[in-house]
């Protein structure tokens, strides 16, 4: 069920215009920046956007001219673990990497207890926050490790929102969504 569910949500997003994909994604980030827990967060965590997932570019760029401590998942291959590495320039500080997701040139990990806000990428989400991620588990693995008070944001566009995504008990759930048309507070829905 998920598998196929992964399948043609992926290849529907891949066929987003890159246009639609700028200014989508720049939609995403307004929302984003209006949020208290961006603007209050000391260490965010943010994927690099990889074929056509909602952008993070601008949006590491601004939380570092914005102060902010920046790190950036890392796929552990073996472990299927995610160590979060800090990063202090958007995109000169990293190389090309696992699965062909860009990765700092030089891995400086970060405990996850430290990280106050974690931007999360998806194929599919509903509103009550449950996540179909890529179907390795790396992130169910990560997001059991954050504090108990830090923030879970997925972005995701509107295509991506569906009414099942099949979740598992593993399956760990976001606190909001924000897409090109809405923030949607997952707390609140459920
Ligand atoms: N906390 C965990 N500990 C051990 N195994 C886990 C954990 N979370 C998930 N898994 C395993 O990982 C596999 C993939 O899980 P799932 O289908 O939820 O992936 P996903 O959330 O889509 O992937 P990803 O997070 O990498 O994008 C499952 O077989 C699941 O049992
Ligand atoms: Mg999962």
């Amino acid at each position: 069920m998920k598998n196929k569910l992964r399948e043609k949500i992926k290849k529907q997003r891949m066929e987003m215009s890159k246009e639609g994909i700028v200014k989508k994604s720049e939609n995403i980030k307004k929302t984003l920046l209006t949020l208290s827990q961006f603007q209050d967060a000391n260490l965010i965590m943010s994927y690099i956007h990889f074929r056509n997932e909602v952008e993070t570019g601008k949006i590491m760029t601004t939380a570092l001219q914005m102060g902010k401590r920046v790190v950036v998942p890392v796929c552990e291959v073996k472990t299927k673990k995610l160590i979060p590495a800090e990063i202090k320039s958007y995109p000169e500080d990293l190389q090309c990497g696992a699965y062909g997701i860009m990765e700092p040139c030089e891995i400086k990990p970060v405990r996850p207890e430290e990280i106050d806000l974690v931007l999360v990428p998806g194929v599919a989400f509903d509103v009550n926050g449950n996540r179909l991620g890529y179907g390795a588990g790396y992130y169910d693995r990560f997001l059991a490790r954050l504090r108990s008070d830090a923030t879970t944001i997925a972005l995701a566009f509107e295509m991506q929102i569906l009414d099942n995504v099949f979740p598992e008990e593993h399956d760990v759930p976001m606190d909001y969504i924000i897409t090109e048309e809405r923030l949607i507070n997952c707390q609140k829905n459920n």
